[in-house]
Order: structure tokens, then sequence, then C-alpha cells
């Protein structure tokens, strides 16, 4: 594995890890997704495309909708909740979050681990690696007794990369459902992965969005600011930024429908006409009926059944679970089955 540290002008208390086998994606991976995804029937983009600064922009801004339950949600049960979801640690803790993001949620665990151990190493794992350098900088500055180490790298390199570097007990982290834009064979892999990286003494706290009502699934999905047509649509912006695409967005319509019989919320942009666009950076040019849809993303959601099998597929059993008073949104800490597979 070749991780190095980048050059230190920051805190001590503060490091990104950069590199890895595979880092970063190689420089044409959007122009053969893009090419790929448009070429098969029916035509699909890969939602991790979505996440360009103007994507995540609009992410955080989906994060604060009052339609997108998740994320308020998730936050309130880690507001209650919190200290029980990190009791148990021996001293000197390690927290892992994959996908960390803004860490803004996280904070609540990570106080809570300040509270009862006094001191904590906190991992956050982001492909972004500017994302992270600004999110660790804030949390160093708010909390003195906490040591980060980021890792700018894809999740099989970083978990590599933190097998090799902590031997004791770590909270491994993953929040805000983001399972649930895996399909259940991806969800399994990579669930797998994670329990093939941790010791028995290692915990997984995952946030899971609860399988409801399809109105307010259709809802979270399809504001009424159209604040999530922008951001599906926005994968069409970068195409035509990234790879000189000629989509004119007015000609797309943002759709967002539950799928009961698979349990999830597809997005859909859909062609108001027939019509043909130009991509010359992914080599393409590709033809729309009126109505045909480009599928963007799968969300899916989940019943405590799915998720205890889940589990077990993956080599975990459930050690404690948390929801909110309506519901909605579930945590669950897992451990490694004793019998794993
Ligand atoms: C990141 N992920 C869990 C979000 C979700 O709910 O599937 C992405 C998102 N797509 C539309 N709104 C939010």
């Amino acid at each position: 594995m070749r991780f190095e540290a980048a050059p230190p002008a920051r805190p001590r208390r503060l490091a990104i890890v950069e590199g890895g086998e595979s880092a970063g994606e190689a420089p044409d991976a959007f122009a053969l997704a893009v090419r790929s995804g448009l070429r098969s029937r029916p035509k699909t983009l890969p939602c991790r495309y979505f996440y360009d600064d103007q994507g995540s922009r609009l992410f955080e801004q989906i994060c604060d909708l009052p339609e997108y339950y998740l994320t308020r949600t998730e936050d309130a049960i880690l507001g209650e909740h919190a200290d029980a979801m990190v009791a148990g640690w021996l001293a000197d803790p390690v927290m892992v979050e994959l996908g960390s993001g803004s860490s803004s949620k996280t904070r609540r665990l990570i106080e809570a681990a300040l509270r009862a151990y006094g001191a904590l190493h906190y991992v956050p794992i982001d492909v972004s690696k500017t994302i992270l350098e600004e999110s660790a900088e804030g949390l160093v500055r708010a909390y003195p007794d906490l040591r980060v180490t980021g890792f700018a790298a894809n999740y099989r390199d970083a978990l590599a990369g933190v097998v090799e570097r902590f031997d004791r007990p770590k909270l491994f982290v993953f929040l805000g459902s983001s399972l649930g834009n895996y399909e259940a064979d991806e969800a399994v892999d990579l669930l797998s992965l994670l329990a093939s990286s941790m010791d028995p003494a290692d915990r997984l706290l995952l946030g899971t969005d609860l399988d409801k009502d399809p109105a307010a699934l259709e809802a979270a999905y399809d504001d009424a600011r159209g604040v999530t047509a922008r951001f599906n649509l926005n994968i069409l912006e970068r195409i035509n930024r990234e790879l000189g695409g000629r989509f004119d967005l007015g000609r797309f319509e943002h759709r967002a429908r539950y799928r009961a019989d698979l349990r999830r919320v597809e997005m859909h942009l859909v062609s108001r006409e027939a019509q043909e666009v130009a991509i010359p950076g992914a080599g393409l040019t590709t033809r729309f009926d009126e109505g045909e849809s480009i599928h963007t993303e799968n969300s899916h959601k989940y019943t405590p059944e799915m998720l205890r099998s889940l589990a077990d597929r993956s080599g975990f059993e459930e050690e404690a679970a948390w929801l909110d008073r309506r519901g909605l949104f579930r945590l669950q800490r897992w451990r490694l089955r004793s019998s794993r597979p």
C-alpha cells in the first residue's frame, strides 16, 4: 500500500493521508462511465458523479429541506442516543467514518466520545481531499482533545490503511443511509469488506432510512423548491462542463418514483422530446425518444428484517438499535458475528 502523508503546515493533531493503490479515479473514468451508461438500455448514469463541487453544495441544501426528513431525523436520534452509541469502548478510542463529507452530524458522536473518554482519534474517509481538509481543520480547532487523521482515498484503500495504522478498538461509522445508494449485492460487498477490516472488539454504527409511506418518500426526493431536481440535472451540467456535452437542461425533467416492488426511490431524468445530444469528450452522440429516461439513482428503503438479513449476509450481528419516535429512520450498532461465514 502506498500512502503518503501530506506536507505538515497544519496543526500537529491533524494529518491527511493520501493515496493507496488506486488513489483517485483514472482521469478518463467519468468519460468512460458516461459513454457506457448512455449506450446501455435503459440509459443510466452512476450517482457517485452527482458530487462535484456544485452537486455537493446542492446536496448540503437538500439536507436542510423540509421534505428531506432523513438528515434531521438521524441527527435527532444521534442527539438523543450518542452517549449510548459510543459506550463500551476501552480507553484510547478510534472512530473511523466512511464518506464523512462535512462531518456535521458526526460532531454528536465526537462530543459523546470526548465526554466519555476524554480524548478521541477521529479518522474520516472521503474521496474529496478538499472537503476532508476543511472539516478536519474545523474539528481540531473546536475540540482540543481531538486528533484527526483523514484518509483521502476510496474505501478499500483507506480501510487497508486504517487497519495498518490503528490496532486499537475502533468504532466504524457509516451514516446518512448512504448504504441505500448501493444495490443489495453491492451493499453486501461493502459491508463484507468492512467486516474483513474489523476485529471482534470493533463495532459498526450504521444509519439507514426505513421503508414508509410512498407519498412521504416521493416528496423527499422531489421537493417543492426544486433543489433535488437541480441536484439531479447537475449531472448533465457536469457532462457539459467536463466533457463538452450539449445537453439542454430545459429538455429534461426530473422524476422521482417509489418502486414498492424493489423498496427504493428511483431518480430519473426524462427526455421531454425526441432529441440527439453530442458529448465530444465521451466520443458519443446519443439519441433520446420522447419520454425516454436516464436512470440516475436508487435510494433503498429498509425494514428491520431486511437490515438483519444484510447483517447476516455480511458477517455481522446486531447489538443495539435506535429509532426516532415516528419510526422514520434507524441507527444500528453491529459487531462481527461469532460464527462468521
Ligand atoms: C447520499 N444519499 C444517501 C442521498 C439519498 O437520500 O439517497 C442522495 C440524495 N438523492 C436525492 N436526494 C438525496
